[in-house]
């Protein structure tokens, strides 16, 4: 019998085989599958686990003191954060192309954790690397037979040659669902366990067109509104995630009070799914697109129009890059 305990049970004593003595360092992208993944290891190996948050600048609003605080609280674990905000901003200047920007970000990403690991070895050697990759990443990045490579998913593919790490990754054979109860399981607590997948290149894949601070203040609080507005109306059970995207090089008229407007437009992306595999496109109610699109265009000057993708996946990805 495949129960959730025995998942734990199990992945504990595969950690404890693999990484024997030794000390692993995990990065947590502020999403599911890294705090679960460092949950586990954390259960598997103690102290000798250090999480490395790094604030990439591409994160959500109120997403770094949500990892600060309420993941430390849950597991006690040794939390270092890293603020490589201008890194993988200049890194990312004038990238528009969806692929080579999930390269840059997963790459700058292990450059970052290899830094931290030297910066560690004071305390010791930090040999293994705790990746949170679920069971569709590896698939999807072409890890499965037969499957083609739709999209390299930074946590799976773009990782540098010369790697210094040893990979422990926990969540290989898991589908979300899994991991979720994993987490409970594990005792996270449910903001962190429930909270929608957020892809570890962050709103950087979000973007459409370059990256730069002012569009990621765009995109982050347009971002929060509709994010607050669903869980006002109670529907994040309801959705699998609700994706922002920013338009950044459209640009269209619209009108406020006496003035025109050149704004850009926001998509709202919100899908059902059970493993995002496939998704179909979630019926929101009007009351709630109402609320969101008002208040987006109220609150957030560069946004003058808000579009909703109707689109099931197959054919759209969920993310749009
Ligand atoms: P797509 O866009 O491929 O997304 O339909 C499927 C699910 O994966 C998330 N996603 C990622 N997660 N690293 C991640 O950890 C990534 O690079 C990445 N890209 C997409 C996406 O949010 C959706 O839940």
């Amino acid at each position: 019998q495949w129960t959730t305990s025995s998942i734990v049970e199990e992945q504990v004593a595969a950690i404890r085989r693999q990484v024997g003595d030794g000390r692993a360092i995990c990065g947590l992208s502020g999403g599911v599958d890294s705090a679960v993944a460092a949950a586990l290891v954390q259960r598997a190996i103690g102290d000798r686990l250090t999480c490395v948050f790094v604030d990439h600048g591409l994160l959500r609003a109120g997403e770094r003191s949500q990892v600060e605080r309420d993941f430390v609280a849950a597991t006690g674990v040794n939390l270092v954060t890293v603020d490589a905000r201008e890194r993988f901003l200049s890194a990312l200047a004038g990238v528009t192309d969806p692929e080579q920007k999930r390269k840059i970000i997963g790459r700058e990403f292990i450059r970052v954790f290899e830094q931290a690991e030297r910066d560690l070895k004071a305390q010791g050697d930090y040999r293994f690397l705790v990746q949170g990759t679920l069971y569709p990443d590896v698939v999807e990045s072409g890890g499965g037979a037969g499957t083609a490579n739709i999209k390299s998913h930074h946590n799976v593919g773009g990782l540098p040659e010369d790697l210094q790490f040893e990979l422990v990754e926990p969540l290989r054979l898991l589908f979300k669902d899994e991991v979720r109860r994993v987490g409970l399981e594990l005792g996270l607590p449910e903001t962190i366990v429930h909270r929608q997948p957020f892809p570890g290149p962050g709103l950087g894949i979000r973007i459409i067109g370059a990256v730069d601070a002012a569009r990621l203040e765009t995109l982050r609080a347009a971002d929060a509104i509709a994010r607050e507005e669903l869980t006002a109306a109670g529907l994040d059970r309801d959705i699998w995630q609700c994706p922002v995207v920013l338009l950044a090089d459209v640009r269209s008229v619209g009108v406020q009070g006496d003035g025109r407007t050149y704004g850009h437009p926001v998509v709202l992306r919100p899908v059902s799914s059970e493993d995002a595999m496939t998704a179909d496109w979630t019926r929101l109610p009007y009351d709630v697109l109402e609320r969101i699109s008002t208040r987006i265009t109220n609150e957030v000057p560069e946004v003058n129009r808000v579009v909703l993708d109707v689109t099931s996946k197959p054919p759209g990805t969920i993310e749009w890059e």
